[in-house]
């Protein structure tokens, strides 16, 4: 494996000078949820366990673990309660997990989650596939989760799928996705992650929602960014959304991902690449890179197929 340490790459050099980016981006870390849900493969508890060790161990403080869903809609997660239970907690790490509904927190809560993510969608068809509910009802299933939590004092961030358009509907307008996130963050969510589910946004897009979300008084600072790389546009769009004042990057190690109820949805931006892009422009992130290479190589070889980003094959030799 090459190390990056001894390539000295990438060099810093902030090429653009004419707008602040942030100092620092915190990543957070999808790789064992959304990259987990949509295997094939099965992957025991243990080697989960290991995975979110092993990304803790790189440096990486967010790490979201798992989903509280149905087991029967998501049967890859099942062992959401069995995988909290022995999970190494290293202090400043936050371990947060997905829950749909109160099914969902009752569980969460019996195994001593804090930190919680609801996932709505900003259309109609993804809600219907992804929740089996209507926009307006998924709304409804949110509510008493999100009321519950924060009275729990827990942490409760917002998802919003298909921000960009969905293989069902086409292209989405960005008024109607502003106001749908708007409406999370009025349910009480403290954060707002705008998924691109199916990677087909390119940067014009990013600056366009992010337009209509600062006229629906949503600020940059309760607002992260979640691509998949679909069509190979997740790191302009990244970029795009830290020129703007983003500060919170969704990726997933080895750009491991997809959403099993949207077959167009591919592998996340790959945390590798994202560290990459972040050292070249000198924005602080505390990831050990090739802790971090190391780790997808491992979990490569246990799911039996070579890592889907750029810098894990380029550093870890095509595992
Ligand atoms: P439903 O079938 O309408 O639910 O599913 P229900 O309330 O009618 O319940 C049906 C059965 O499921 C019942 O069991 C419930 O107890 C059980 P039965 O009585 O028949 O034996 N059940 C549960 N069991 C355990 N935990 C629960 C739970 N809820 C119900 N929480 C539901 C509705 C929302 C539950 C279902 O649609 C579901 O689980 N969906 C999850 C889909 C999912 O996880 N998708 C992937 C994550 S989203 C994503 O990847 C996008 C994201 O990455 C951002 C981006 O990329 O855009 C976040
Ligand atoms: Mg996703």
């Amino acid at each position: 494996m090459t190390s990056v340490r001894a390539l000295g790459l990438p060099q810093h050099s902030p090429a653009v000078e004419d707008v602040e980016l942030p100092a620092r981006v915190t990543i957070w870390e999808v790789g064992a949820r959304d990259g987990l849900q949509n295997e094939s493969t099965v992957i025991g508890v243990d080697v989960k366990r290991e995975f979110l060790r092993r990304l803790a161990a790189a440096g990486l403080t967010v790490l979201e673990a798992t989903s509280f869903v149905s087991p029967r809609w998501v049967p890859q997660l099942a062992d959401a309660a069995e995988l909290l239970a022995d999970l190494p907690r290293p202090p400043g790490v936050r371990h947060p997990v997905l829950v749909p509904n109160e099914r969902g927190l009752d569980r969460a809560v019996e195994a001593g989650v804090r930190d919680i993510a609801i996932f709505a969608s900003a259309t109609e068809s993804f809600a219907r596939r992804n929740l089996n509910r209507g926009m307006d009802e998924q709304y409804a299933m949110f509510e008493p989760v999100v009321r519950r939590a924060r009275e729990a004092g827990m942490r409760v961030r917002g998802y919003l799928s298909m921000c960009f358009g969905d293989p069902w509907e086409g292209p989405a307008d960005p008024a109607s996705v502003a106001a749908a996130g708007r409406r999370l963050l009025d349910l009480g969510c403290e954060e707002l992650s705008l998924g691109d589910t199916i990677g087909v946004a390119t940067p014009g897009q990013v600056q366009a929602l992010l337009r209509s979300l600062a006229a629906n008084g949503v600020s940059t600072g309760q607002i992260a960014v979640h691509f998949h790389d679909t069509y190979g546009q997740a790191l302009s769009n990244t970029y795009t959304a830290l020129r703007a004042g983003v500060s919170t990057v969704d990726s997933s190690a080895g750009g491991l991902g997809g959403c099993p109820f949207a077959k167009s949805a591919t592998g996340n931006l790959a945390t590798e690449d994202l560290v990459w892009m972040l050292d070249g422009l000198g924005i602080e992130h505390g990831v050990d890179l090739d802790a971090l290479v190391h780790t997808s190589v491992w979990m490569a070889e246990h799911l039996g197929r070579p890592s889907a980003s750029r810098v894990v094959n380029a550093l870890g030799g095509g595992a």
